[in-house]
Parts: C-alpha cells; sequence; structure tokens
C-alpha cells in the first residue's frame, strides 16, 4: 500500500449480493448496473466479479467500450441509447443493445445500413417524466420497430420508477398499472425494477430486473438496513492518520474556526478531503471508524483533511487506519449526514483514491 486512502473492493460480496437478489427476484434475468464506473467501485472490476449477470447496464457508449476493452463480451446496455451516427456506428461494432426513448433514435435506426442487427429496449414513460415515450405513442414506435429488429425477440420494452424507494407511494401503482396496460397486447419483454423495484415491488419484476445500488450492497429504503434486506457492503473506504495534536479547551480547528474544542482534547488529522470524494457539506459530528470505535468529524472537511476527536482513544497514532464507510460503518449513514445518497458518496470517489480487490 502506497496511498494513503484506498477503496476496498470485496468482490465476494458482489457475487453474494447477485446471488440475494436472484433470489429475490427469481427466474428473471438480470441487467447489472455498471455505469459511472460500477458506482465509484470499478467498472471493470465489477463486470469481472459479476460474471455470471445476465447483461450490464451503462450510461453511455464510453463505458460500455471500456468494458469491451478488459474483455466483457456479455450483452451490454446503453441505458440512455445513442445521439448521433457514430455512436450508432461504435454501438454496433460493439455489439451493444440500445434503449429507445426518443423519436430522433427511431430516425437514426430507420437510417442505418450497415449490416448488424440491434437488440432494442423501448423505453416508456410511464410517469417520471425523463426519458421515454409517452404510453400514446407507443404503438407507432413498436410498429416502427417491429420492422428493424430481426428476431421480434430482441426487442423488448421497459420503464423506470420515479419513486420505487417510497413503499407507500402510489406513483410506483400507477406506473405499473400504465406500462402494463401498453404491453399487455404485445407479447414483448418487459424490465421495470430497479433495485428499490426489485425488493419493495414484486409484482413488477417483469422479465429482465435492472439492479444497480443493492448490486453494491446498499439499501434502496431510508431507514431499511442494507442487511435487513440479505445485502452486503461491497466497498470500503479506508484512510490514514497523518498527524496527531493536543488542542487546550477553547481552541478551534480548520478552515472557519467552525469547531472549539470543548475540553482539552487529541485530534487526529486523517488523509481524506474533498478532492477524495469526502463531500465537504459532511458536518461536525459525523462518525469515522478508528481502532473499532466511532470518533466523530470536528470543523470542516478540507480539499485533503480531515480533523477527529480522539480523546477517548489514546491508541490512536500516525499511520492507524480510520475507516470511512464500509461494513462497520454504513454508507447510507455517512450520506443521512452529509444530507445526501450513498450514490453521489460512491460514485464521488475520486481517480486520487487507489482501488484495491478482495
Ligand atoms: C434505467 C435505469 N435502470 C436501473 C438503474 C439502477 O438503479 P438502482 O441503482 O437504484 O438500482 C438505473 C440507475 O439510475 C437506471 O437509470
Amino acid at each position: 500500500m502506497t496511498r494513503l486512502i484506498r477503496a476496498t473492493i470485496d468482490t465476494a460480496a458482489l457475487r453474494a449480493n447477485l446471488a440475494r437478489i436472484r433470489a429475490v427476484a427469481a427466474g428473471r434475468r438480470v441487467v447489472a448496473v455498471v455505469k459511472a464506473n460500477g458506482y465509484g467501485h470499478g467498472a471493470v472490476t465489477v463486470a469481472r466479479a459479476l460474471d455470471a449477470a445476465d447483461a450490464f447496464g451503462v450510461a453511455r457508449l464510453e463505458e460500455g467500450i471500456e468494458l469491451r476493452a478488459a474483455g466483457v463480451a456479455r450483452p451490454i446496455l446503453l441505458l440512455e441509447g445513442v445521439v448521433t451516427r457514430e455512436q450508432l456506428q461504435a454501438a454496433a461494432y460493439h455489439r451493444f443493445e440500445l434503449v429507445v426513448h426518443e423519436p430522433s433514435q427511431l430516425a437514426l435506426l430507420e437510417a442505418w445500413r450497415g449490416p448488424q442487427q440491434f437488440a432494442l429496449w423501448v423505453k416508456l414513460d410511464t410517469g417520471m417524466h425523463r426519458l421515454g415515450f409517452r404510453p400514446e405513442e407507443c404503438q407507432a414506435v413498436f410498429t416502427r420497430l417491429g420492422e428493424l429488429v430481426v428476431p421480434a425477440s430482441q426487442l423488448r420494452v421497459m420503464t423506470h420508477f420515479a419513486c420505487a424507494d417510497e413503499r407507500a407511494s402510489p406513483v410506483t401503482h400507477e406506473q405499473i398499472t400504465r406500462f402494463d396496460a401498453v404491453v399487455a397486447a404485445h407479447g414483448l419483454e418487459t424490465s421495470l425494477c430497479n433495485s428499490a423495484g426489485i425488493f419493495g415491488w414484486p409484482a413488477a419484476h417483469g422479465n429482465w430486473v435492472r439492479p444497480g445500488l443493492s448490486l453494491y450492497g446498499v439499501s434502496p429504503f431510508a431507514g431499511e438496513s442494507a442487511a435487513s434486506l440479505g445485502l452486503a457492503p461491497v466497498m470500503t473506504l479506508a484512510t490514514t492518520v497523518i498527524a496527531t495534536h493536543r488542542v487546550a479547551r477553547g481552541e478551534c480547528v480548520g478552515y472557519g474556526h467552525v469547531w472549539r474544542a470543548p475540553r482539552d482534547s487529541r485530534v487526529a488529522i486523517l488523509a481524506a478531503g474533498y478532492a477524495d470524494g469526502v463531500l465537504r457539506s459532511l458536518p461536525g459530528g459525523s462518525p469515522v471508524v478508528i481502532l473499532g470505535r466511532r470518533a466523530p468529524l470536528v470543523g470542516r472537511v478540507s480539499m485533503d483533511m480531515i480533523a477527529i476527536d480522539v480523546t477517548d482513544l489514546p491508541d490512536v497514532e500516525v499511520g492507524t487506519s480510520a475507516e470511512l464507510w464500509g461494513p462497520t460503518l454504513p454508507v447510507e449513514e455517512v450520506a443521512a449526514h452529509a444530507g445526501t445518497l450513498a450514490y453521489e458518496l460512491l460514485c464521488g470517489i475520486t481517480q486520487r483514491v487507489e482501488r484495491q480487490t478482495l
């Protein structure tokens, strides 16, 4: 280990989470979502560990190309499809499957004269109002694409939920109803569920599920732990104490002097800051785990460092490791302190953080 801060990726936990998802959505095929560098875990690392997935989902063309360059041979689905003819050509070359959500994409596909056929996933907007065709437009879209897609089994239909993480929300019921009404007559394979859908809306499992967050061992539901869903955290973000010192009662620590020591204290400085992905919005009092115990952040997160009150942990010294999140400190909990979601913390890990694979 040469770098001070590292994200350790537990590939056994990744595989266990995929197995858990397969048990919950029994008999369904799985698009493992590895966009945004595998939610910060390393897309290639994740795809290699999850070679039992039926397909991989990425947002952008270049994310798919990275996987192919690393030798990933499984189907890869571009969740935003393509925008230009050049992208369509590249998608054909790399054998990517495409989400089609926009009339301009229909036109690109109809003008396509290459030898390759595409597997296409028509996206319905059932209420998210972000991407997709409205239900009333779908018949025409299926007809146009039905003429392009051979065999017909390569034409699928999908939607995305806006509120699936709210178990009591009526929105998901409404989205499922709209989706079912459109697809009933067509006999196409379906896909509706992200992680929250998989665990919260079993009636909507369809033929394919699309887990992201849950693969990484994170709960999609506020107030429900990953452990309670049978998921194990995959990433441990750990760093190193680079200094310790004493501050007298009444002295302040860090930018803006926002923390004043309420007693004579001992502070450890950790190599972790917003340039590593530790959000500056993480407030004083947020925990880290050091020598197996929780200790609070004091003062502001700076670019490269944070300060921790270790007055009650006399064994902490330069070189001691500290867990910023992981098995003993759920990333969901840290995200809640920062006023955000685990998604943002995981995706926000920067290049400076060393990745290690277990
Ligand atoms: C279309 C689509 N499907 C599936 C997912 C995976 O979602 P989650 O990480 O909540 O499981 C995403 C992620 O945003 C997505 O955009």
